[in-house]
């Protein structure tokens, strides 16, 4: 695991560009695991910009998001569907047909369609780097406090915690789901690759706990300690709690510098 901190949310954005541009540069094949939220919003529009810039391209790679929630319909402004259109693909070059969001109405039969989202991962040959962002209580996805380990794709119940934070997406007296469809821990812990990303001061307990508290379903993010190729590139307001700072800034510094060597040599 390494914990990457970033001045502040744009730089973080840069960073984690950086990682899935080299991604994309090696494999344009890429199978990329996405999020939704505030968090990831400045490191979409890097991206589209990159692309506008010619300097990268989606047109092969596959994409499957986290979650989704259940009882908003696809072209519902607060659906992740309509997110995932309006601020990152509607803008590239990526071919609708390769994107993959989970999605469940009431008439549908939740464990069929998560059953059909495993099976659509694993028939394109798993997920070679999943962006995640950190909820305030821990969760990853919609894996809230408590999930499982070994859980996959399925219907989870929000808690109360997380129906507040989201609250701010919705109009006053406008329906607010309370269950969503999730990549469960196991999905996600089976990526290749692993960025969580965090920024603000009202993350910094949850990244504390998960990058150096114990290990429990009480924080799911904290399962990713099991992983082993997990990146946290979060911004100083969201180390703000953590102990061993000095010690990630030491690692980051040398890790960049072999990094640059390597790269130096290779030309
Ligand atoms: C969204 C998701 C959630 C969010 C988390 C943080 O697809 O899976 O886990 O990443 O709730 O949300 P923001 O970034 O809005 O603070």
């Amino acid at each position: 695991m390494q914990v990457i901190i970033s001045s502040d949310p744009q730089s973080v954005a840069d960073r984690a560009s950086l990682f899935i541009k080299r991604k994309l540069e090696k494999n344009p094949q890429l199978i990329l695991g996405l999020s939704t939220g505030s968090t990831p919003l400045k490191l979409y529009q890097k991206l589209i910009n990159l692309y506008k810039k010619q300097l990268m391209s989606f047109k092969t790679t596959t994409t499957f998001n986290l979650d989704e929630y259940i009882g908003l319909a696809s072209d519902h402004p607060q659906s992740y569907h309509y997110f995932m259109k309006e601020n990152f693909f509607k803008h590239i070059d990526i071919n609708l047909t390769n994107t993959y969001i989970p999605q469940c109405n009431q008439k549908q039969n939740p464990f069929l369609i998560a059953e059909t989202y495993e099976e659509n991962i694993k028939q394109c040959g798993g997920i070679d780097l999943q962006i995640l962002g950190i909820g305030r209580n821990g969760h990853i996805g919609f894996n809230e406090p408590s999930s499982s380990l070994s859980s996959k794709t399925r219907i989870k119940t929000l808690t109360k915690e997380t129906i507040a934070d989201n609250s701010r997406f919705f109009k006053q007296g406008e329906f607010q789901p309370i269950q969503a469809i999730t990549m469960g821990m196991q999905t996600i812990l089976a990526a290749k690759m692993i960025i969580l990303l965090a920024t603000g001061k009202h993350k910094a307990e949850a990244v504390q706990k998960a990058v150096e508290g114990p290990v429990s379903a009480s924080c799911p993010a904290s399962l990713l300690q099991f992983h082993q190729h997990t990146v946290f590139l979060i911004d100083e307001d969201a180390s703000s709690q953590l102990k061993n700072k000095s010690y990630y800034y030491h690692v980051d510094d040398l890790t960049q510098k072999i990094e640059n060597l390597y790269r130096l040599s290779d030309i």
